[in-house]
């Protein structure tokens, strides 16, 4: 963890302390400004700051802080400056729903942006619609999520399209035609990926030979990469998030396993290599963004990251900020500031330049995008493999 990662944490640490002893903590609690009538716009974020996905959190925040820092800088939206309030839901799913409760009638946000891992999009998306609240989902790619209803959206594109991918690239990049599966039962995003990619495999003649699970949290994977062996798959798809894959990543290699692993957007963390080491090199996934793109607005974003941060953005900084930008561009384009106003203007984003490509709302307000695949390579260090678009 980097010093800014850190001094974030503490930020988020400490208010939650003094909102639990109740002698207010600014950010969360201010009675000063409320709705579109105080002196700021209030935005609610909800993420991962801590606990199993805790860089998914982190990192969403930095892009989405960044973005904010440049629209304020520019003036803010009609005349007003952004204020972004964010509660940590320590990675569980009933504290994402709890902390869109809380910003919405405490702290009467008129948007939200959150989350990253779609379980928790979900919980956050039946609230948020219930009290007409626009939320964005910067990475969520669980197609429920947007089903919950029509004020909910997401800048990403969904797994029936990344399931496509990755199928796509085992078979025609890598010529792969025996593959396991190995899905995490308790989340939304990890079922339905694998799913997706199941279907798309096999219709392109490939065959799955094994369809193993296991439960998020869990640390000991051998008896299901035991029974995967003895079916000799050629690859093994693991569309999990970064904690679990790593340690899947380790104990296939203790097995004599040495096939490549293959993943989705659920990889993007600093940490899978941290933790999974070298067991995790020549293994593929899919994502948002390459940083080797050359881009002159990604490679200005990615300086401009770097400057503030420390470090190189991954996918979900990029993400969070084309979140963030997406909204501020909405509100200004929106008759009011009222929440169903800017749920309009929401809805017909068009073409928008994002740093994870050109946004466009469709009509179940998913954006329609390429995405990329990407290659653990020495050190971690996550290699651009090619674009595929849907
Ligand atoms: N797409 C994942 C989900 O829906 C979340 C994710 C996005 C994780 C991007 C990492 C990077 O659960």
């Amino acid at each position: 963890m980097n010093q800014s990662q850190l001094g974030i944490l503490k930020g988020v640490l400490l208010c939650s302390i003094l909102f639990i002893s109740e002698t207010g903590c600014k950010k969360h609690r201010g009675a000063d400004s409320t709705t579109s009538s105080g002196p700021t716009l209030r935005i609610g974020e909800v993420g991962s700051m801590t606990g199993s996905e805790g860089t998914f959190g982190i990192s969403t925040h930095q892009g989405i802080e960044l973005a904010i820092q440049e629209i304020n800088a520019e003036g803010g939206v009609q005349g007003k400056k952004l204020e972004i309030i964010l509660v940590d839901n320590q990675s569980k799913a009933d504290e994402a729903a709890t902390a869109t409760v809380k910003l919405i009638s405490q702290d009467n946000v008129i948007a939200i942006l959150g989350e990253v891992a779609s379980s928790r999009s979900m919980a956050m998306a039946a609230i948020a619609q219930d009290f007409k609240i626009p939320m964005i989902s910067p990475s969520s790619t669980n197609p429920k999520v947007t089903e919950q209803g029509n004020y909910i959206f997401r800048v990403c594109f969904i797994d029936p399209f990344q399931g496509k991918v990755m199928a796509k690239f085992a078979r025609n990049n890598l010529k792969l035609s025996k593959v396991a599966i190995l899905r995490d039962l308790k989340s939304d995003y990890s079922t339905g990926l694998s799913q997706y990619f199941k279907s798309a495999f096999t219709e392109s003649g490939g065959k799955i030979v094994t369809d193993e699970s296991y439960n998020s949290g869990d640390i000991d994977f051998k008896s299901q990469l035991t029974k995967m062996r003895a079916t000799r798959p050629e690859a093994i798809f693991v569309p999990g998030y970064y904690t679990e894959v790593g340690l899947v990543a380790r104990q296939a290699r203790e097995l004599g396993l040495t096939i490549p692993l293959l993943g989705g957007d659920g990889w993007d963390s600093p940490k899978l290599a941290e933790i999974g080491g070298q067991a995790m090199e020549n293994s593929y996934f899919s994502n948002h963004y390459s940083n080797e793109n050359q881009s002159p607005y990604i490679q200005s974003f990615i300086r401009k990251f770097k400057q503030s941060y420390g470090v190189v953005p991954d996918g979900l900084s990029a993400m969070g900020y084309d979140a963030a930008k997406v909204l501020a561009s909405a509100m200004t384009r929106s008759k009011s500031l009222n929440p169903a106003d800017i749920r309009d203007a929401l809805a017909s984003t068009q073409n928008f330049a994002g740093i994870t490509g050109n946004i466009s709302m469709d009509s179940n307000r998913n954006a329609i995008k390429s995405a990329v695949v990407l290659k653990v390579a020495k050190n971690g260090y996550f290699q651009y493999q090619t674009t595929i678009s849907p």
